[in-house]
């Protein structure tokens, strides 16, 4: 009987290593590692030091073909996410196909937050399903010091660089995603362009448009009290959907891959869940919240652990800006 799962065949990454750690920030705003570590869990995190965001996303996915054995003429689609691209076009896929030599692939590049790996393996497993595609290069790449504000000790501590990589394939094990949205939050969290100012323009848009105030163009803003709520509600109840969707009940699973934003998040979304925290896989403490890229480097860190046998259940979940939420349960 066909399956209708996918199968990972090979994970990568890639993390600058220009680790900075809590005292760094103290030397820049009013903060200190008394303050961060207990309120976050982060204790270091890497920050690009000459890198793109692309460069980081072609160095990840060579690496997850290389683990695949899989050559880079049989990628059928290169699927980029990112809420920090190097250009608004072309696409970072495009530029990651010539780099990896990947004549045949489409590509893709989506923006669906810090839920981009989750999204991102929705629409593998879609275009998989579809007939015409073998085999998927998923990226998920960051560079958040890009629209960090370093004036802002509220999020400027929280944010890292890198990006992660999984060959997707389908499979035979089970598999079963819920995604969603909500966009009455899309004020909660957002990073803005600069306003439009053509010879033509004479009356372009308020600068306060946007969450009722004006705020520092291409930079982030996070209501962060607001997104922790939204986040251990949302979290849970995604996880419970996609296990239901694959015919699984929570505890049965063996591992929780989450969206690394905040250690108390994790630990209030596994309390809710009924599931101990052994059973999340957590890197927060020396990769800060790195948006889409933080589950794949998370997945990938497991598999070079060997914490991972065949048959496992896993859940990947994440939430982020828009307000975006999902998750993706797979059979390993
Ligand atoms: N150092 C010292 N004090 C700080 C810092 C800091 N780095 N940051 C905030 N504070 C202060 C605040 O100014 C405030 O002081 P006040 O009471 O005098 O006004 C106090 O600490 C409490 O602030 P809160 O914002 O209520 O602190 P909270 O416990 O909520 O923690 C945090 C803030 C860590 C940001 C938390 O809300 C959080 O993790 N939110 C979720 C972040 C997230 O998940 N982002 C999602 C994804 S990002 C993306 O999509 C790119």
């Amino acid at each position: 009987m066909a399956g209708t799962g996918i199968t990972i065949c090979g994970m990568g990454s890639y993390l600058p290593d220009n680790f900075v750690d809590n005292n760094a920030y103290a030397q820049i705003v009013d903060t200190s590692d008394e303050w961060i570590r207990p309120r976050t869990g982060i204790v270091t995190r890497p920050i690009a030091n000459g890198e793109t965001t692309w460069r980081m996303g072609a160095a990840a996915g060579r690496r997850a073909l290389e683990r695949a054995g899989v050559d880079p003429k049989e990628v059928d689609l290169i699927l980029v996410t990112s809420v920090t691209p190097d250009f608004l076009t072309p696409s970072m896929s495009c530029v990651i196909q010539q780099e990896l030599g990947c004549p045949d692939a489409m590509c893709i590049d989506a923006n669906c937050a810090c839920t981009g790996f989750v999204y991102g393996l929705d629409m593998a497993r879609r275009y998989l399903y579809s007939g015409d595609v073998d085999t998927v290069l998923l990226i998920s790449t960051e560079m958040l010091s890009r629209i960090t504000n370093y004036a802002d000790r509220s999020t400027c501590v929280l944010f890292g660089d890198g990006a992660g990589a999984a060959v997707v394939r389908r499979g035979e094990g089970l598999y079963g995603a819920h995604l969603g949205a909500d966009g009455t939050g899309y004020g909660l969290m957002f990073c803005r362009l600069p306003l439009p100012a053509s010879p033509f323009t004479h009356n372009p848009p308020q600068p306060d448009e946007i969450y009722g105030r004006p705020e520092p163009d291409e930079q982030l803003v996070m209501a962060g009290h607001e997104v922790y709520k939204f986040a251990v509600k949302a979290m849970p109840q995604a996880v419970e959907k996609a296990c239901a969707k694959a015919g699984l009940a929570p505890s049965e699973l063996k591992w929780v891959v989450p969206h690394q934003a905040n250690i108390r998040i994790i630990q209030t979304a596994m309390k809710n869940l009924g599931l101990p925290m052994e059973q999340a896989w957590v890197s927060i403490d020396h990769t800060g919240n790195m948006s889409s890229a933080t589950i794949p480097i998370a997945l990938d860190e497991m598999v070079q652990a060997g914490a991972l046998q065949r048959g496992d259940k896993v859940v990947m979940v994440g939430f982020g800006a828009g307000l975006t939420y999902g998750a993706a349960v797979i059979e390993w």
